[in-house]
């Protein structure tokens, strides 16, 4: 008769056969998969990323898409370009600091406060109506990854719980998955910064505590903790980041079960130094995938 666990060695296989795929250390990846096949649905929570996770990070001719902040530089350059300008500003002045390989983390940390810092007084001071935003996403060229869709509909379906943890911006997630699936799944639930509006509807906050890339850890979390202590038993995590600020996305999580991290790595190959961090810390290293392929195959062998 087969078992559940049958189903890991196949996958195990396929993964270690894929050429854009690395798992630097397939016994505990393997040892992971079975605790979690074993746990079955009920004992899962996916933890993911958006920004180049969930969404695409270049389309087909190589052109890098969206992040959910880019939403503005894009839509606000087109209305009003000195504005628009700032927000590119910003990008071209902050990005490359976010990913110095020369730079410590503390060192790079009161930079993306004052990126995040101006970036969102810019839209608070512009009073965007949610309206604008909502339309500001319906032309953004944010894009899902192939089978994001199907992705997120098979955890609702199968009621695992999807945290969104992300430092762009919460209500733009929402609004994406709000155009792509119809509604937002009843299985998911944003960590991430809100934009609040006035009675008007009008940008004039965010949320707090601020979240940019290398705070996605306890400090932010803890405001969740009702959340967390809710899926209190879902003791193993598939994480999903494209980042090295992702790898703590499961802090909040009061258990002792696996977490299987999974890493978008849309860097350079030649950054064979890059190439290597990701494949010390997550499990499987996913090069310049367009899918969510690996996800999937990974959610089904656990249900
Ligand atoms: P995340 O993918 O870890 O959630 O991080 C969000 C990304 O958003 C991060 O790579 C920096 C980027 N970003 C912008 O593109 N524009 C902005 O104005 C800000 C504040 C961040």
């Amino acid at each position: 008769q087969l078992k559940k666990t049958d189903a890991v060695p196949l996958l195990m296989n396929w993964l270690l056969g894929q050429e854009s795929i690395v798992c630097s250390d397939p016994t505990t990846v393997a040892a992971k998969l079975r605790k979690m096949v074993v746990g079955g649905a009920g004992k899962t929570v996916v933890i993911s990323d958006f920004d180049y996770t969930l969404s695409r990070f270049a389309n087909g001719s190589g052109e890098r898409l969206s992040t959910t902040h880019g939403v503005f530089d894009d839509n606000v350059m087109r209305l009003k370009p000195e504005l628009g300008q700032k927000f590119v500003d910003l990008k071209n002045k902050y990005y490359p600091i976010e990913f110095c390989p020369k730079l410590t983390m503390e060192e790079k940390i009161p930079h993306m406060e004052k990126w995040w810092g101006t970036s969102h007084s810019l839209i608070v001071n512009e009073k965007f109506s949610k309206h604008t935003i909502q339309d500001f996403v319906r032309q953004s060229r944010i894009v899902f990854k192939d089978g994001a869709e199907d992705f997120i509909q098979s955890l609702d379906a199968h009621n695992i719980p999807l945290v969104i943890f992300s430092a762009g911006i919460g209500n733009i997630i929402e609004y994406f998955l709000e155009q792509k699936l119809g509604a937002i799944p009843r299985n998911t639930h944003f960590i991430s910064n809100m934009i609040l509006f006035d009675e008007d509807e009008k940008a004039c906050a965010f949320s707090e505590p601020l979240i940019h890339t290398f705070c996605k850890n306890s400090s932010v979390i803890q405001k969740e903790a009702p959340f967390f202590h809710e899926i209190n038993g879902r003791v193993n995590v598939i994480l999903l980041g494209d980042s090295m600020g992702d790898i703590h996305m499961d802090v909040g999580v009061e258990r002792d079960g696996p977490t299987l991290k999974v890493g978008y790595y849309n860097g350079s190959l030649d950054d064979t130094a890059a190439l290597q961090h990701y494949k010390e810390v997550y499990d499987i290293v996913l090069i310049h995938d367009p899918t969510l392929n690996v996800a999937q195959k990974i959610v089904d062998v656990i249900n």
